[in-house]
């Protein structure tokens, strides 16, 4: 019998982030647990997949345990276990399936797989039903914007079940991939996004120009409509990525960025004021000119995509969807353009467990169960 509260485990393990978290009825959080491995990645600068996904296996159990213990339930009491398939790191990935297969198995419920992306999209209509608005006009506009995905879909519900027509994506990297590099280029910590946002608050975003005319990418405009003759408004962040290499360079920055890479080695876990400390006005200037292109980038792409499929709401999700900049950007020009625009809450816009119950409960409803014998898909599509 499916009980219209039910209350699910979602259990999500595809990048750097061990997380569990109990929710009812795909719209009240019982609890949210994660475990961030940032500091496990740190010294590389980016994430290793071998370190994540030995970092799930410490990790799954106690952050399981905590997010049950939080939303007061048990092993007995949840309805469902729900588990990221992909996209994302197989390993990691293959952590969070095999724990979440042994619970269905041990426990006797049903097991339910969630695609990532999927989950971002229900980050924010986990949030806006907790509000309690119920009412959205379709088709929704959802960009995902994160560290490892930049997509623009149409997402549309009909009964129970969800679809997306995917209408954009990056051609080369992601926009927070483009946030990581640029930091890790100029010595700003990783993951790069938080700070580069926090320090582009104390420069001149107007000081330099990387417009969309300095996003070269050979394919970049040869494919502006998909195969069904609808037009597509894809992204590329490696020409962006490129131009402030060669700012770097021709504005002889290499010595500073040295010098403050050298510094923070001694400073434990650096925060705002000890970076703020170490760089000076040109770099703040290039810090807050990259964001102002890349947010103007993002934020126009995504209107002109609303205004050429008559949108009405539109969903900004995914870790960049945290950015301050990016947030103001798309609720100024977005209610001109007389959009509804939805954000979740920073701790769902980067990687959680919450999202993927959510996700998982219009699933659950029709009992679209997985077997015990699915695996990961590092490139799973949504559809
Ligand atoms: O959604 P997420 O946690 O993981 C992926 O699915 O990729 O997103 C992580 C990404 C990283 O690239 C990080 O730098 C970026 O989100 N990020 C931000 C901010 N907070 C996180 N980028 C810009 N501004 C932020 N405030
Ligand atoms: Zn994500």
């Amino acid at each position: 019998m499916v009980k219209e509260n039910s209350v699910i485990l979602g259990i999500e393990t595809s990048c750097d982030e061990t997380a569990a978290a109990v929710v009812r009825a795909g719209e009240t959080m019982l609890s949210n647990a994660v475990y961030s491995q940032i500091a496990a990645h740190q010294p590389y600068g980016g994430v290793v997949p071998e370190v994540a996904s030995r970092e799930h296996l410490h990790a799954i159990v106690p952050v399981v345990r905590q997010a049950l213990s939080d939303a007061k339930q048990t092993y007995d009491s949840i309805d469902a276990i729900a588990v990221t398939q992909g996209p994302g790191l197989a390993g990691a990935l293959l952590v969070g399936i095999s724990y979440a297969k042994a619970l269905a198995f041990a426990l006797d419920k049903p097991l339910i797989a969630v695609n990532h992306l999927e989950g971002h999209i229900h980050a924010v209509l986990l949030e806006e039903r907790q509000k309690g608005n119920h009412d959205l006009e379709f088709p929704v506009l959802a960009l995902v914007v994160s560290g490892g995905h930049t997509h623009l879909y149409l997402a549309t519900q009909s009964g129970q079940s969800w679809s997306y027509e995917n209408i954009g994506r990056t051609r080369d990297d992601a926009a927070g991939e483009a946030f990581d590099k640029v930091a890790k280029l100029l010595a700003l910590g990783y993951p790069g996004g938080p700070m580069v946002d926090k320090l582009s608050a104390h420069g001149d975003p107007k000081a330099f120009k990387f417009a969309g005319s300095q996003l070269k990418h050979p394919d970049r405009n040869e494919k502006s409509r998909s195969d069904n003759g609808r037009p597509r408004f894809d992204f590329s962040y490696s020409g962006m990525k490129t131009a402030i290499l060669r700012h770097v360079d021709t504005h002889n920055l290499k010595p500073s960025i040295e010098a403050r890479r050298e510094a923070l080695l001694g400073v434990a876990k650096p925060k705002l004021e000890d970076y703020l400390a170490r760089c000076d006005r040109p770099t703040l200037d290039l810090i807050a000119s990259f964001q102002r292109s890349l947010v103007e980038d993002l934020v126009g792409k995504t209107l002109a995509a609303a205004e050429a499929y008559d949108v009405r709401t539109l969903f900004v999700t995914g870790g960049v969807a945290a950015n301050n900049e990016l947030r103001q950007r798309f609720e100024q020009d977005g209610s001109r353009a007389g959009l509804k625009v939805m954000f979740p809450s920073r701790p769902l816009s980067t990687d959680n467990a919450a999202m993927i119950a959510a996700a998982a409960y219009p699933k659950f409803l029709v009992k679209d169960f997985a077997g015990m014998d699915f695996s990961a898909e590092a490139g799973l599509v949504l559809r």
